[in-house]
């Protein structure tokens, strides 16, 4: 594989692998389900894309171009979650084709990973929020049945979480990115648990390029944890 120029930001302590712990039970926000989420809960892929488009469960729809479903093959090894779509991915309908899209295309292309083949991509929202501002919370709770779906059918060998939505969404907690990353955590779904690794956001490292090493850093566990070589989770 080619040295990746993140590669060559490696920290210069060694990652060490932690044992996968239980996903953290909700904290200070609310774990009531949105009231859609048991029908969303029973649909399948063509019925889920279905939903999405037609959502009008929040203010986001009066706003939207295309709703974002997500993109990637759908025997996808990985997922990886995001924010929201953000002005261009509200006009493609796909989710990460802007700058912070191209950066993570480098970092997978840099594990020997392609968008199309070996990754799932999905949001959080699956619609943008007006002047790109940060997602409200009834928004998440509205739009996140979604994406719980979304996991139980692709049933990833693991989760790549990037920022701090995603990671306080599936994990149910207000805890920052550097507490939650370094780490594996557990997602449970249909009766068992996926290995779920917690990473800055592209848009913040394209801002804070000293931790696109740490990022790396994520990404290298990931790959330990759920990459080709590692045996599928149960
Ligand atoms: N940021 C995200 O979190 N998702 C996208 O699809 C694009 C930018």
């Amino acid at each position: 594989m080619a040295v990746s120029p993140l590669a060559g930001q490696l920290a210069s302590g060694q990652f060490a692998a932690a044992p996968i712990i239980a996903a953290a039970a909700p904290q200070g926000r609310s774990a009531a389900p949105a009231p859609e989420s048991h029908a969303v809960a029973a649909m399948s892929w063509t019925e889920l894309r279905a939903a999405v488009q037609d959502c009008a469960l929040c203010g986001l729809c009066r706003g939207r171009t295309k709703t974002v479903f997500g993109s990637g093959a759908q025997d996808s090894p990985w997922m990886i979650v995001g924010e929201a779509p953000g002005a261009e991915e509200d006009a493609r309908g796909e989710p990460f084709v802007g700058q912070a899209g191209r950066l993570l295309e480098s970092m997978l292309g840099s594990l020997g990973l392609s968008r199309e083949r070996d990754v799932f991509i999905a949001n959080v929202l699956k619609c943008r929020p007006p002047g790109n501002r940060n997602p409200e919370p009834d928004e998440m709770r509205q739009c996140e049945p979604y994406l719980h779906r979304q996991i139980a059918l692709l049933q990833p060998r693991g989760i790549l979480v990037m920022g701090r939505f995603a990671a306080q969404t599936l994990l149910r907690t207000d805890a920052t990115i550097a507490s939650l990353r370094g780490r594996v955590h557990a997602y449970r779904v249909n009766g068992g648990e996926l290995p779920m690794v917690v990473t800055y956001h592209p848009a913040y490292l394209l801002r804070n390029l000293p931790d696109k090493a740490k990022a790396w850093a994520d990404l290298c566990l990931a790959r330990e944890r759920f990459g080709a070589g590692a045996p599928r989770p149960d």
